[in-house]
């Protein structure tokens, strides 16, 4: 059964009040009406996508930019809560919202009254450089937005850029820690020191590492290329340090049914990880701080157990090295918290989080004795911007007044219900359901099978993405509600139907 409900043109923002929408869903999922009314029934399908449209801009960007990845164009006047509309006039329901960092869909009404006030105009035309020249309310924003909802027991925050930065600049914090531990709380810097680190040289620039995993993705810049290894070609080509890269656990699923294996194989990597500790010591590259990522996710939705993670904290504090958990992907919602490490119960917080994408500036939080003490260690023109600061406040007012963390968690369940169905029903075809929340996978039998059902999706008007060598991997905004995921699941089913019969 089917109910539909029509909205008033009014509800809908400026850009969309020429269109009349109806809202139609699902009787069994009657009561959880849509976070965003207004938003289109389905997803439509009205050419190839890429369309002709698209292909089009496409030549043209091509001339200016390498634009191979260029899926489409979008027309992001029209696209909505959770759809994607291009230029061709498709509506895409969006499960992979922008490479995982769209928190509250397309177009929120709330975020666009945002900037009919002056005073939200002004900070975004004003852009300071906030670390020498903040505007008057920058410590109550850093209070009442970033600090608002930091990971328990961090009360320091970094603004930055993006997620490689972030990691990047924070590697400096590590580094910086690491150094005053080894110098001494009060002393000075030598001349030596100062001399050398200007022509690259020790003692002044120390042989030092960080140690990542195999699969972790942590950004595209130089030094946190370092730690990235999720595929060649973004690596190729270019210098890296020499910084020791551990296994990460990959775990057999069903986890509940392949237990033993899988404290096996968490116990193996940490015991990698202190290997590769004790030998970096002894090269004379010490290690000063680890990074992982809660689920790796550019690598393949790779998952760390609590397990894992409790003890890794322990190795990390054994052997004096800090300990950053990359938050960049799993922040702001998507697991069912705010942070994902919040999940592992550790026995005291992280070192450093770092995060980006959902929560629409790059930072991180950390600890104060990572806060350097001089200025300019840590330091950049923009810092962030209070912009997005403007977009974050109102964002996190919305997660808390439509309760979207609960809403992740019921949507969940329904999707790794439906997905754990479709591995039985095409064991062939798909296995290895995982994640927490939205936040959720699944591999795909082969890599040829990956790209196809990705290309089906699409076909379908589900805009969804790959990960690591064969997973599709579901990023939805935190306001996919079930009876969207019970759109995804049949047009999933569709799918893998007729690639069955294919077969
Ligand atoms: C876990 C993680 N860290 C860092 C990054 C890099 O972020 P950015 O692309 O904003 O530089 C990403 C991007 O996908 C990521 O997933």
């Amino acid at each position: 059964m089917v109910l539909i409900f029509k909205f008033p043109a009014t509800a809908l923002p400026k850009t969309l009040q020429h269109k009349t929408f109806s809202f139609v869903h699902q009787y069994r999922n009657a009561t959880k009406l849509a976070a965003l009314p207004g938003e289109p029934s389905g997803p439509v399908v009205k050419t190839e996508i890429p369309g002709p449209k698209s292909k089009q801009l496409l030549s043209e960007l091509s001339a200016i930019q390498q634009s191979s990845s260029v899926q489409l164009f979008a027309d992001y006047q029209k696209s909505f809560g959770n759809y994607l509309t291009d230029v061709d006039g498709n509506v895409l329901l969006d499960v992979f919202t922008q490479i995982s960092s769209v928190p509250v869909g397309y177009n929120h009404p709330k975020l666009l009254e945002l900037f009919q006030k002056q005073e939200n105009v002004k900070t975004l035309v004003n852009r300071p450089a906030l670390g020498v020249f903040p505007g008057e309310d920058w410590p109550d924003k850093l209070k009442n937005v970033l600090l608002s909802v930091a990971p328990k027991g961090l009360r320091n925050v970094t603004t930055m850029m993006c997620g490689s930065c972030s990691n990047e600049n924070a590697f400096k914090n590590m580094f910086i820690w690491y150094r005053g531990k080894q110098r001494g709380e009060n002393a000075e810097f030598t001349p030596e020191e100062l001399q050398s680190c200007m022509i690259n040289q020790v003692p002044g620039s120390p042989k030092l590492s960080i140690l990542s995993f195999k699969g972790a993705f942590h950004g595209r810049t130089l030094g946190s290329l370092s730690t990235t290894h999720s595929k060649d070609i973004h690596k190729l080509d270019i210098p890296a340090f020499d910084w020791p890269v551990a296994s990460f656990p990959r775990y057999k699923y069903p986890l509940e049914e392949n237990v033993r294996e899988n404290t096996a194989e968490d116990d193996k990597c940490i015991a990698e990880v202190e290997e590769l500790i004790e030998l970096y010591a002894k090269k004379g590259i010490p290690v000063a701080g680890i990074i992982a990522e809660p689920i790796q996710a550019e690598g393949g939705d790779n998952p760390g157990s609590n397990e894992f993670f409790q003890k890794l904290q322990n190795v990390a504090k054994k052997h004096g090295a800090a300990l950053l958990i990359d938050e960049v992907q799993t922040g702001g919602g998507p697991t069912g918290k705010m942070w994902c490490h919040e999940h592992f119960n550790l026995s005291s917080p992280p070192d450093i989080v770092t995060f980006s994408k959902k929560m629409q500036l790059g930072g991180y939080y950390l600890k104060p004795e990572f806060v350097p003490k001089l200025a300019y260690r840590v330091f950049n023109t923009w810092m962030g911007d209070p912009g997005k600061i403007i977009i974050l406040e109102a964002i996190l007012d919305i997660i808390k007044k439509e309760n979207l963390l609960q809403t992740v968690e019921e949507t969940g369940k329904v999707l790794t219900s439906g997905l754990k169905e479709l591995e039985k029903e095409f064991p062939e075809l798909i296995n290895s359901v995982r994640g927490r929340g939205t936040f959720l996978a699944f591999n795909a039998s082969s890599m040829k099978l990956q790209g196809q059902i990705l290309a089906g999706l699409k076909k379908k008007g589900v805009q969804s993405g790959g990960c690591g060598e064969q997973a599709v991997r579901l990023r939805p905004a935190l306001t996919f509600q079930p009876y969207h995921a019970n759109i995804f699941l049949d047009k999933l089913r569709q799918v893998l139907q007729e690639t069955k019969q294919m077969f």
